[in-house]
């Protein structure tokens, strides 16, 4: 009997090439293996085609709640973006495709798993790292990386083979999508200097169609987590599907990043991340309110450092739980509500409030009710300048001689 592999099955070009090239060149068993991380399309049509294609068996797993509770919500509470820019979505969902992947493979005794991604991309990186960090023994395949055709060449391939392309083949662009954003790259954007064309675009409107009047959407967060929209408490799934369709209706949520690939490459990506973008702001700005000066500084540091070892497939390592149970630590009172206004394609905070703020209206007030010691701060001022002070006295006159 042939031996098993499991292959991480989108239903796209790539993947369903890999279920003939892995039944053919490899002599497996294929068990389609797809994972459902939200904004999908029709699975049960994805797991049909896997059949089809000669999979001996085809499993499509809901993993939309684990992804929000364990990497999505997490990443959101670090404020992750990857250069400031890419909010991780497709990042974020490899490490758990990969640990979905490893545990099916040990329930249907397969020696290996397998993914559709090429030998330039991160995704590759992803998997491969995280399945290594789960079950350093199982053996990875990657059809696509080793057989070296084009984009125009697969899709001949799959021509060839009968291999029915999805609607979207016709498009030119490579998506790939869950609940946190769209990842939009090829066609003409390969030009960084060409504007990315509207059709690219899915999930925000282009301003011309936005809505003249603004929206509010006011955001309630318990320890850093959303839960509440526009006062109707919802579970994450919901909350970020509503704030994706809010601001994508008012153009929010495009980002065009020239980006730095974990191999070197420098690249051109598109996204949409309305939710992303949206809950990210707010959730800054409920910090800035609950945080500490230096609790501040210091998260920034963390966050870059938590966006990097995501974006760099470092999910399954020691590093990213020391760094996760710091941004866990750092939420204890990121607790109250965030007022943003929406409006042709901005988001702008007006209005945040916390039980737990540090903003206190007694001692920032310049009106009646002040409660701060103005006399006070000439004592402070004079301890905080004394080390100018004292330079200047033993060395201002010599700086100037010197
Ligand atoms: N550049 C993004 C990332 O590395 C998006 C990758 C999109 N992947 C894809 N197969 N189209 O996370």
């Amino acid at each position: 009997m042939a031996e098993k592999v499991v292959l991480a099955y989108s239903g796209g070009v790539d993947t369903s090439v890999a279920i003939k090239w892995l039944k053919e060149k490899h002599n497996l068993e294929v068990i389609a293996f797809s994972v459902d991380v939200g904004n999908e399309p029709d699975f049960p049509a994805i797991r049909e085609k896997a059949l089809k294609l000669g999979a001996v068996k085809a499993i499509v797993a809901d993993a939309r709640e684990a992804f929000v509770d364990e990497f999505v919500f997490p990443a959101l509470k670090a404020n992750a973006m990857y250069q400031g820019q890419y909010p991780l979505a497709t990042a974020l969902a490899r490490p758990l495709m990969a640990r979905l992947l490893v545990e099916t493979a040990i329930k249907e005794g397969a020696k290996s798993v397998a993914h559709g991604c090429t030998g330039k991309g991160n995704d590759q990186v992803r998997f491969d790292v995280s399945v290594a960090g789960l079950a350093p023994d199982l053996k990875i395949l990657a059809p696509a990386r080793d057989w070296d055709m084009t984009r125009d060449e697969t899709i001949k391939y799959a021509k060839r083979h009968a291999i029915p392309l999805p609607v979207t083949a016709e498009s030119p662009y490579s998506i790939d999508q869950n609940l946190w954003g769209r990842s939009i790259e090829c066609g003409v954007m390969e030009d960084p200097w060409a504007e990315p064309p509207e059709d690219a675009f899915i999930w925000v409107k282009s301003i011309a169609d936005t809505p003249d009047k603004a929206e509010y959407a006011e955001i309630g967060f318990e320890k850093g987590i959303p839960v509440t929209l526009n006062g109707n408490k919802m579970d994450g799934i919901a909350l970020i599907q509503k704030a994706n369709d809010l601001a994508g209706k008012h153009g929010i949520g495009r980002i065009d990043h020239i980006e730095d690939r974990v191999v070197g490459i420098k690249s051109r990506e598109v996204y949409e991340a309305p939710a992303a973008l949206l809950l990210i702001q707010a959730h800054q700005a409920l910090e800035s309110l609950c945080l500490s000066k230096e609790q501040l500084r210091f998260k920034q540091i963390v966050s870059g450092e938590y966006s990097d070892l995501v974006y760099n497939g470092l999910w399954f390592t020691s590093f990213r739980e020391d760094l996760a149970a710091y941004v866990e630590s750092s939420q204890r009172f990121v607790t109250g509500a965030v007022r943003l206004k929406l409006h042709k394609g901005s988001s702008t905070v007006v209005g945040r409030k916390s039980p737990y703020s540090l903003y206190r209206h007694d001692l920032a007030t310049y009106d009646k009710g002040d409660v701060f010691d103005q006399s006070a701060a000439v004592g402070f001022i004079h301890l905080w300048g004394l080390p100018a002070r004292t330079q200047a006295r033993m060395q201002g006159k010599k700086k100037k001689e010197g």
